[in-house]
Formats: structure tokens, C-alpha cells, sequence
């Protein structure tokens, strides 16, 4: 009895290390990544608080090959995807573009001053870039930018990847949710009148019926709650084509 306690003992104090272990890299990538940023200390601050505190980056990081393959981030802003990537040891080669031409000149000279390669970094509309047969498709908060049938198109482009094999990873805050949903919102006000970031109407999805619209397009998803220590909404969709997932016989 006292030596399965201890052994338990042990065994907790070793994973103790190591998450703290883990949690102490992040934050040694997270510091390296914002002073790549020389654009002032309020967005150096920012990059790394979101860099710690949302989820979708590691759990983007754990679920894209380490090896090697291609990456295309829809609506990427500053591309910290790309940098929180490569800072890990991805060999991935990552294009991201978002419609912020300061965004994407910063993302880029970021990428520059850490000597990270395979980056690219692409002023334009999401609806008009090609996703590029990437292994994996990221739109991480960008589908509430668009109205109603924009985001319907996307969907079926994102679909159309998925069939071809891509594996799209979708993060947004959904309508819906409660408190969760009104604090998204009111944030969302706040990033449009703040001038961070420009846009119409705000369109949250509605979860249900996003997973629905990747099951009519020959998709299967799985979608779990993604806000982490932040008071959002968030919800991350793990999509494949239907065909990689149904049983041989
Ligand atoms: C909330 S930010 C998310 C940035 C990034 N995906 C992340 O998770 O860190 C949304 C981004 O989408 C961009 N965006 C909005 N509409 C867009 C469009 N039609 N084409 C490209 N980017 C767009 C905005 O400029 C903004 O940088």
C-alpha cells in the first residue's frame, strides 16, 4: 500500500514537471515570438497573451504533421499560427493571408528577423485565395467576417478540400452560447470600433448548423468547446472527407 503510494507519488510529481516543464517552453516561444513584433510594446504584449492563453494554438501544433506537408491559414492576421508552428520544429511549409496589409507586411518581418523559412505571407480576400491542396486548412475566427452566403461558399470550398483529402481545421465563436456568446460579441464590437480590425455586419454561425452544412457537403466532424482560459464562444471543428472515415468491409 505505502509503496503504491508512493510510486503514485512519484509518478504525479513527474508529470507535474513536465507540464510545468511544457508550460514554460510556451512561454519562452510566446516571448520570442512578440519581440520578433518591432511594432510597439501594446502588440508585443498582446501576441503573447494570446499566444498563452488560447488553445487553438497548440491544439493547431499537435494536430499538424510535424514532418513536413503544407499549411494554408485563411483570415491569418499576424501569422502567429505560422510562427508558433515553425518555433515548435514544423517542417510544414505555411501560407496564410488576411485582407490587414500591415497584418501580413509585420507577419512577414517577423518570419525575417526569426530566420524561419517556408512562410508566406499574402495580402488578399480568403475568398479569392487558393487553398492550394494543403494538407491541412485552418480558418481560425474569420467565418463570423463573412454574411450569410459568403460563408456558405466557403463551406463547400473548405468541404471540397476536405474530400481531396485536406484535413480543415475550423475555430470560431458560435451564437448561441449564452454569456459566452454575448462576451464574444461585445469583444467583437470592441476589435470593429477600436479600428483593430475592419468588417460589416458580425455574423456568428450557429454550431448546428455549420456541422450540418460540412455533413451535406460528404464530411464528418468533430467538433469539441475550444475557449481555454478566455470567456468566448469558441468551438473547433475537426472536418475529413466521410470517405476516410467509414469502415472497410
Ligand atoms: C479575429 S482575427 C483572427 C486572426 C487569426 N486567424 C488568429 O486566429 O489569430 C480575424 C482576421 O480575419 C481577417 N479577415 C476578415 N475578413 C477577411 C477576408 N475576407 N479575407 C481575408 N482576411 C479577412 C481580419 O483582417 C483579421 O485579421
Amino acid at each position: 500500500m505505502e509503496l503504491s503510494r508512493k510510486v503514485l507519488m512519484i509518478l504525479m510529481d513527474d508529470s507535474l514537471k513536465e507540464n510545468s516543464l511544457a508550460q514554460q517552453n510556451r512561454k519562452v516561444i510566446a516571448m520570442k515570438i512578440a519581440k520578433a513584433f518591432e511594432t510597439g510594446r501594446w502588440l508585443r504584449g498582446y501576441i503573447q497573451g494570446k499566444l498563452l492563453a488560447d488553445p487553438v494554438f497548440h491544439v493547431a501544433c499537435e494536430s499538424i504533421p510535424k514532418q513536413g506537408g503544407s499549411v494554408t491559414d485563411l483570415g491569418c492576421g499576424l501569422g502567429l499560427l505560422g510562427l508558433w508552428l515553425k518555433a515548435h520544429g514544423h517542417r510544414v511549409t505555411y501560407r496564410g493571408c488576411d485582407l490587414g496589409g500591415w497584418k501580413i507586411q509585420a507577419g512577414h518581418l517577423a518570419a525575417l528577423r526569426l530566420g524561419y523559412e517556408g512562410v508566406t505571407f499574402h495580402e488578399c480576400d480568403m475568398m479569392q485565395f487558393s487553398l492550394g491542396n494543403a494538407d491541412v486548412v485552418c480558418a481560425f475566427d474569420i467565418l463570423h467576417y463573412l454574411p450569410d452566403e459568403a460563408q456558405e461558399r466557403l463551406v463547400c470550398r473548405l468541404a471540397e478540400a476536405a474530400r481531396g483529402g485536406s484535413l480543415v481545421l475550423v475555430r470560431n465563436g458560435m451564437r448561441g452560447c449564452g454569456w459566452r456568446s454575448l462576451v464574444t460579441l461585445m469583444e467583437e464590437w470592441w476589435t470593429r470600433c477600436s479600428g483593430w480590425i475592419g468588417g460589416g455586419r458580425i455574423n456568428f454561425p450557429e454550431r448546428e448548423s455549420l456541422v450540418a452544412a460540412f455533413d451535406r457537403e460528404g464530411c464528418s466532424v468533430e467538433v469539441c468547446p475550444l475557449w481555454g482560459r478566455t470567456p468566448f464562444s469558441s468551438y473547433l471543428l475537426r472536418v475529413v472527407s466521410r470517405s476516410d472515415t467509414q469502415e472497410q468491409p
